[in-house]
């Protein structure tokens, strides 16, 4: 019977039989996937899980420091936070070209997992948070059925030549089902129902050469939308909503003084696949709320646009 229940049950029998007494490393970046592996292996094998979490600087308001609370401090999970964002924005120096910018960031992202890896003992396997779709997706590039436009870094990122064995409870699920084992380990609500967020993160919503002002400016902005969105019922009607960093100055006056300031652009989707997708009639009256408050909240900012493309053309991210 396909309870979560059982299926953790089954699950942790699984994993406990694979391991024994060994040891365990995951890469842990505080998405879905990766947070319902490190629950479920922490509950199955405790202490013989180390988990590594490499903050690229890239991620959204407090993200980096909710992973560590949410596992190190409430769950007691063993986590070594990798601190990257300056190494990341030296990397990304003058580099605008959005799949150039994601191969730094994905490369990066494997040497310094790789780096923390070879510093620890005695670990034997290595766990991924691959879940049915990733299977099917990676297979059909395999036989070059499926054109990833973009290089996405969730499997088959790893050398060939490397010597941990797998370890992959979510193999055979598909994304709602991990949502509600994760519900059913103990994580929260609406860190499981979280919308999707690209592995290279706000690297493809900063337009052009990445920044930290731009990042840091970003970040409030993202905030403030999804604050509202939730505010207003309208998170859980969408399937993926964000802030985009537009690299272009506007001027608005800002009490009685002229302020040349960047342009953000909103962005929020209702999709089931992802494939195609149509932009989020949002009210506008919430549009409203959140453009106001961006523009008084964030002294950078002088001016809000809402787009309304929808895929196809236009992709879901502006990179
Ligand atoms: P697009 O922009 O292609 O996005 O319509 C479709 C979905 O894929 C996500 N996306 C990415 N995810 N690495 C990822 O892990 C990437 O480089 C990447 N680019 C796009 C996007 O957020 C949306 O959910």
């Amino acid at each position: 019977l396909w309870t979560p229940a059982n299926i953790v049950a089954d699950a942790i029998a699984k994993v406990r039989a694979q391991v024994g007494e060994r040891k365990v490393l995951l890469g842990l970046s505080g998405g879905v996937d990766s947070s319902v592996v490190a629950a479920l292996l922490h509950r199955a094998i405790g202490d013989q899980l180390t988990c590594v979490f490499v903050d690229h600087g890239l991620l959204r308001l407090h993200e980096g420091d909710q992973v560590m609370q949410m596992f190190a401090e409430n769950m007691g999970v063993k986590v070594i936070r990798v601190d990257a964002e300056q190494r990341y924005l030296d990397l990304l120096k003058g580099v605008s070209d959005p799949e150039e910018k994601r191969k730094i960031i994905g490369r990066t992202f494997i040497e310094l997992f790789d780096e923390e890896a070879a510093k620890l003992e005695g670990i034997d396997f290595l766990a991924q948070g691959t879940i049915y779709p990733d299977v099917i997706e990676s297979v059909a590039m395999k036989h070059g059925k499926a054109h990833t436009i973009k290089s996405h870094h969730n499997v088959g990122g790893l050398p060939e030549d490397m010597k941990f064995e797998l370890v992959e409870p979510l193999r055979e699920l598909f994304k709602d089902e991990v949502r509600r084992l994760g519900v059913e380990l103990g994580l929260p609500h609406d860190m499981v129902y979280r919308h999707p967020f690209p592995g290279p993160g706000l690297g493809v919503r900063i337009l052009g050469e990445i920044k930290k002002e731009y990042a840091d400016l970003l970040r409030q902005a993202d905030h403030i939308f999804i604050e509202e969105l939730r505010a207003a019922g309208w998170y859980e009607k969408t399937s993926q909503a964000f802030a985009v960093f537009i690299p272009v100055k506007s001027v608005g006056m800002v009490n009685d003084q002229r302020r040349y300031a960047w342009v953000v652009s909103l962005r929020a989707v209702e999709t089931i696949d992802f494939m195609t997708a149509r932009w989020a009639h949002l009210p506008y009256e919430l549009l409203e709320k959140v453009s106001s408050r961006i523009i008084k909240e964030i002294e950078g900012v002088s001016r809000v646009v809402y787009d309304v493309s929808s895929k196809p053309p236009a992709t879901i991210e502006w990179e």
